[in-house]
């Protein structure tokens, strides 16, 4: 067991502080092709394809087939220009460096006609002496090499031996050797658009500093960018440190001379250190001591308490009249990952202790937000993170095939409460280990580990997705007398290279080495586990599409889950923006192209099948449209079913498995319209999935589930406190909207982050006992409540199939909408019990309430939180509502 108590601080992030002037060189650049038959100007930052679509050259890369379309943009080299004057006098500064943070990917930097250096990692920042070479009036150029050309060429270079995967599978229609690049793999995996953008992106915020631009300074430069901080607690005095971390560049031949004195005032804290720099001296540490009287309030995670953060300024007063402040807020907290063993149980335990807290991990996978990650606007952050903690989520699991994120997406998870699972990314595959390649990822890891670790909401690192599983069940069919070269090189980038920097760098937090993994049972077989998917230790990934999912007996009664999943389509307002008519059916050309996921769409309809009719309706839109919803019902209910699973496996050890404490299905977020496992669509609409995550992962559950023909209800609680709790169990008939019978529950303790059973009978009984129920004809509700006001969600079981309800008639539904404050309330009445009734707005952004649901009763309201201005006849013309007996 490691106990780290760590304060961390979101200081930098981002941007430089710098002792002279700089100069910003976003805007407007110029861009041409490798011939120079284009030219055309173009944002930095931005991406070739985002230039030629506001210019008109091209359309909208996502509209239908137009990521085919386009390939040759990303065949061909691109060069991005610009000339400028500096506004102030470059020579009074004894340095001046060009900056950039982050540049995709392969490229070729001219400073006034001299070559000052190649960029070929997106994942790393640049900087480049230009002292010599600067004058009043520059020019830049960056010629980019395409990164298509340039992986293939690397994989070439390679004559060993083949490092694959060559190319990805041909649906999902992606580029090869992409393990050759270090630029975001998603383009090549399951999302994969043959879209990769040439751009310059940029990390940092540009508020600090440019994050693409010129900075000038003498005597020294303090690099904001690398100005962490991590604290450390005495295990002794278990006081709280703040241990700041500043990275100068020191120009000046003599030591620099200075104070710096530190200030938490609201935590009554402010010291004064003498420091003393010297020439080409790297960094400064500082350790900074919170007296023990003094009470510090945590950063928890949501769910457990506040997200309470302290501002603190850094300011240096440096020899020469310089000095520098910082302003930054820093946060409390401790992360301990459990892995020991667990009585009745082989193996190991794997779960997360926040400030001593163990607390169950629900949440869901992370993907990029958008192929063109200009397009990826702080609004669009907000409604997405905001949309994970309405869901009741409290981790995002930062997946390590596409891109380490912007310092928005981390100071949004520290606001909110979010813990992120952070993988460094590389995703299935095996990569290669050459000289250059493994020195370019050490840069990268040094320097996102530095940019990334004041965030309190980073939990865990992970050195890799999926990759030590694939070498060990062989995924690339590499002949079994090389798979030790292999095993070595796998060892000699993750473990004596990435985990080498991250121990070094960042002692407050876990690392492992990859996902999923063993943990400390990994290592122990030499980092290559004999099953690094074992429910007995550390987390797993599960996906089975073709068994039932309503049998929850399939799922993997692990430790972790930190991947699980089932695919669905996107509403139809979301399609229809890049589609045509001819693509509106469930076998067009269109849908088959969108979908990477081998027999993606087979493997839905043959789920569907299993407990739904298909659609009977014959207009062709209509059918399309119903194709859609059942997708959405079936995804949101195999995941309801799984996750339940997981969420009561918690406090139980079952045939030696169980003390499962982490759920994260695959995936939130979409990175284009297209049918995937995504429970938010690409713009951020929720699926039907996202409103049964809401309940599924409310602090307190109801979850029912048969077994052996007896009906049971566990309760599962994420609250901090025992309530006493009582359950009601209803039955209806899919017939009448008056409850055949209910019983109530004398009341339980509802023990704070257990799982218990409240409730078993045998399904007979329960039936005979609500006489005149039969299984097709009835249906069960429950739900929880304390004697204080709390209440889970009313959660249901079906006890058949719904294609073989008996009793369901159309139900008429009826809403009338109206305005409450920026709120809109639907008043909903339904002529006849309607499953998965699903409110739907089109295009209007926001979301409702609840939606989704079983509606049992006569009438039920529900709210909708618009994320822009609209009204109500908006509203009134955009609604439709959708149930089940709707497709028949
Ligand atoms: C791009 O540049 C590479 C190397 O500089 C060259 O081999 C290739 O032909 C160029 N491609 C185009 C389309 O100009
Ligand atoms: C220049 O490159 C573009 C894009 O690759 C191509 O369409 C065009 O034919 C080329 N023109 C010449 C003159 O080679
Ligand atoms: C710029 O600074 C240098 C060095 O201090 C000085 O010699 C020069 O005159 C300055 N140029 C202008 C235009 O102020
Ligand atoms: C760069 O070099 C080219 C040719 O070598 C020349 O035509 C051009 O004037 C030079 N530009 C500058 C800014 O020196
Ligand atoms: C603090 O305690 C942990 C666990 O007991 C131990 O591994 C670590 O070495 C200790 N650190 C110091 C600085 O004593
Ligand atoms: C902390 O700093 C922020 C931004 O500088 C400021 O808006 C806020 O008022 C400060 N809070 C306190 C308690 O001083
Ligand atoms: C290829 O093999 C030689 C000899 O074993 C080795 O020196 C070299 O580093 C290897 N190259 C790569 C790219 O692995
Ligand atoms: C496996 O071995 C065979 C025969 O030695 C060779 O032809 C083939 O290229 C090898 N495959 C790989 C992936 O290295
Ligand atoms: C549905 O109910 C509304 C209001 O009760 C009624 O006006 C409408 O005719 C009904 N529609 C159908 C198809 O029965």
């Amino acid at each position: 067991m490691h106990l780290h108590l760590l304060p961390l601080l979101a200081l930098c992030g981002a941007g430089c502080v710098v002792a002279g002037p700089s100069y910003s060189l976003r805007g407007s650049w110029r861009v041409s092709n490798g011939n120079g038959s284009l030219e055309l100007p173009g944002t930095v930052p931005g991406c070739v394809h985002s230039a030629l679509y506001q210019r008109g050259l091209i359309q909208d890369p996502y509209y239908r087939f137009n990521d085919l379309r386009y390939r040759w943009i990303s065949l061909d080299n691109w060069t991005y220009s610009t000339d400028f004057k500096i506004p102030f006098n470059v020579s009074e500064w004894q340095k001046v460096r060009l900056i950039f943070e982050g540049v995709d990917t392969v490229a070729q930097i001219l400073f006034n006609n001299v070559t000052l250096g190649k960029t070929d990692n997106m994942f790393t920042g640049y900087s480049f002496d230009i002292t010599g070479v600067v004058r009043d009036v520059n020019s830049l150029q960056l010629r980019f090499q395409s990164a298509v050309q340039y992986a293939e060429r690397q994989s070439k270079a390679h004559t060993n031996y083949s490092v694959p995967p060559n190319c990805p599978p041909k649906e999902q229609k992606g580029e090869c050797h992409v393990n050759f690049i270090r630029k975001v793999k998603a383009l090549s995996n399951a999302w994969a658009l043959r879209l990769l953008c040439d751009w310059l992106p940029s990390w940092p915020k540009e508020s600090m500093g440019p994050d693409v631009g010129i900075r000038s300074y003498s005597l020294c430069l303090l690099n904001a960018c690398v100005l962490s901080f991590l604290g450390a607690v005495d295990n002794a005095s278990r006081e709280w440190n703040v241990e700041i971390e500043a990275s100068f560049d020191v120009v000046s031949s003599k030591p620099v001379g200075g104070q710096v004195t530190v200030a938490i005032p609201k935590l009554q804290t402010r010291q004064t250190f003498d420091i003393e720099l010297q020439q080409r001296q790297r960094t400064v540490k500082l350790l900074v001591k919170i007296s023990k009287d003094i009470a510090v309030e945590l950063w928890w995670p949501r769910g457990h308490g506040s997200q309470t953060g302290f501002n603190m300024t850094v300011l240096f007063v440096l020899d020469g009249g310089l000095n520098i402040e910082r302003s930054v807020k820093v946060y409390f907290r401790t992360v301990q990952l459990i892995e020991e063993s667990i009585k009745g149980s082989p193996g190991l335990s794997f779960y997360f202790k926040i400030n001593g807290l163990p607390i169950f991990l629900k949440g869901s996978n992370w993907i990029p937000a958008d192929s063109f990650q200009d397009r990826v606007t702080p609004e669009l952050l907000q409604v997405l993170l905001r949309s994970v903690v309405d869901a009741n989520m409290n981790t995002l699991r930062v997946w390590g095939g596409g891109i380490y994120e912007q310092d928005g997406f981390y100071e949004l998870c520290n606001e909110l409460g979010i813990m992120v699972w952070q993988d460094f990314m590389f995703a299935c595959a095996l990569y290669p280990v050459g000289r250059s390649f493994v020195e370019s990822v050490r840069a990268e890891v040094a320097y996102q580990i530095r940019r990334l670790k004041s965030h309190p909401s980073i939990i865990i690192w992970s050195g890799n997705n999926e990759n030590e599983v694939a070498l060990r069940v062989n995924w690339f069919h590499v002949n079994s007398s090389d798979l030790e070269t292999y095993f070595k090189d796998y060892v000699t980038l993750y473990v004596r290279n990435i985990r080498e920097i991250v121990l070094s760098e960042d002692k407050s937090r876990p690392f492992i080495v990859s996902s999923p993994t063993n943990g400390v049972k990994t290592m122990a077989e030499g980092w290559i586990s004999n099953d690094p998917n074992s429910n007995h230790y550390g987390d797993v990934h599960f996906y089975d599409y073709s068994n039932d999912c309503w049998n929850w007996k399939m799922f993997p009664k692990a430790r972790f889950v930190s991947e699980y999943g089932y695919q669905s389509w996107p509403s139809f307002s979301t399609l229809e923006k890049v589609s045509s008519k001819e693509d509106w059916s469930y076998s067009s050309g269109f849908a088959l192209h969108r979908q990477h996921h081998g027999n993606g769409n087979d493997e839905m309809l043959e789920q569907v099948q299993l407990h739904f009719r298909l659609p009977r309706r014959t207009d062709p839109l209509r059918k399309f449209k119903d194709m859609i919803y059942l997708t959405q019902v079936m995804q949101a209910q195999c995941i309801k079913t799984e996750t339940e699973f997981y969420m009561r496996s918690r406090s139980e050890i079952v045939d030696g498995q169980g003390h499962t404490m982490g759920a994260l299905y695959w995936q939130l977020n979409d990175i284009w319209q297209a049918p995937s496992w995504a429970s938010l669509e690409y713009g951020g609409k929720w699926k039907m999935l996202h409103y049964f995550a809401q309940r599924f992962f409310a602090p307190l559950l109801p979850v029912g589930f048969e077994d052996k023909g007896v009906f049971y209800v566990y309760g599962v609680s994420d609250l901090h406190r025992d309530y006493k709790t009582r359950l009601t169990v209803r039955l209806h008939t899919w017939s009448s909207l008056t409850p055949l019978c209910s019983v109530v529950t004398s009341s339980a303790v509802m023990k704070a982050g257990e799982a218990a059973i409240l409730y078993q009978e045998p399904v007979p009984d329960l039936l005979k006992r609500c006489g005149g129920c039969t299984r097709e004809s009835c249906v069960v509700s429950f739900h929880l409540s304390t004697h204080v006001d709390v209440f889970s969600p009313t959660n249901y079981h079906f006890l058949s199939s719904l294609k073989d309800a008996q009793g369901l008639v159309k139900a008429n539904i009826t809403v009338t909408i109206s305005q409450k404050g920026d709120l809109f309330v639907f008043d909903l009445r339904t002529s006849a019990v309607a499953p998965f009734v699903w409110l739907d707005v089109g295009s209007i952004p926001g979301r409702f309430s609840d939606n989704g649901f079983l509606m049992i009763k006569k009438m039920r309201s529900v709210l909708f939180y618009p994320w822009k201005l609209t009204s109500k006849s908006e509203l009134q013309q955009a609604f439709t509502v959708t149930s089940l007996t709707d497709t028949y």
